[in-house]
């Protein structure tokens, strides 16, 4: 009986999408949900988890898809929840912010068809290429990665139907600007959903990291969305979409 809780803990800690586990301090998730905290950055904690230029945690992809791309993420992380926030349609243009070793690609592919187009992006440039390695394998539609700046999706406007972020938006610095550029690159009736971890979540970013749907919804709405949090069934996670009407 130990042994079964054990590992069914490891299996918890090893596929969450930041690799990461954090006994979150009570207060903290007391003052997210109160909407207490401001919009700030987190240099401490961010120089720890994905500050690109002291660690590089994102810079082994092979070492990171053993969990991020792990099928047991589907039992909690709910992609078909996510594919159908997006709405798409058969030939759409799909991006991925952040897309790291291709868990939502091929549903992704697969919702939008041969026809469609999707393009991840990463700041991380071995990311990219180990999506480009493996583009032929990532579903029928033309997958077109491309690193991007941290600070720009680097997406021309009105050209794409949607845009995700899943388990990266609280890596992004500046996210009211950063989702000027994200609604700038929709075309009309095109969609941005954000999924990440709820602050109240077992396994996560650091605590200091995380962002309350609230403020989410704020930063998209201040960027020009109609903005939603819908109701999904993921238990780690909420799912904001912002509409470009
Ligand atoms: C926690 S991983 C999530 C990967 C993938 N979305 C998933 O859920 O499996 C975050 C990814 O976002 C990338 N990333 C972090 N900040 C970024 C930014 N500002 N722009 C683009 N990619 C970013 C990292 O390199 C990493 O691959």
């Amino acid at each position: 009986m130990k042994i079964g809780i054990s590992f069914s803990l490891f299996i918890a800690i090893g596929i969450t999408g930041c690799g990461q586990q954090q006994a979150a301090p009570v207060t903290e998730v007391n003052k997210e949900k109160t909407g207490e905290h401001q919009e700030r950055d987190e240099p401490k904690e961010r120089s720890m988890h994905g500050d690109h230029k002291h660690h590089h945690p994102f810079s082994n992809p092979a070492q990171q898809a053993k969990k991020w791309n792990n099928q047991e993420r589907d039992k909690w992380q709910h992609p078909e929840e996510i594919v159908a926030a997006l709405a798409l349609r058969p030939g759409a243009t799909v991006a991925e912010i952040g897309a790291g070793t291709g868990y939502m690609v091929a549903p992704l592919s697969n919702a939008v068809g041969r026809d469609g187009i999707v393009i991840p992006l990463d700041s991380s440039a071995e990311m990219i290429e180990y999506l480009i390695e493996r583009s032929a394998e990532l579903g029928p539609a033309k997958v077109l990665p491309k690193k991007v700046h941290a600070h720009d999706p680097e997406l021309q406007p009105a050209t794409v139907d949607a845009v995700l972020t899943l388990d990266t938006w609280h890596h992004v610095d500046s996210r009211e600007a950063y989702a000027k550029k994200v609604y700038e690159a929709l075309k009309p009736d095109g969609r941005f959903v954000v999924v990440d971890y709820n602050v109240d979540a077992e396994v996560g970013p650091p605590q200091s990291m995380r962002l309350a749907p609230e403020r989410v919804v704020k930063q998209l709405e201040a960027a020009g969305f109609r903005v939603e949090v819908v109701k999904e069934s993921m238990p780690r996670h909420y799912l904001v979409v912002g509409f470009k009407d």
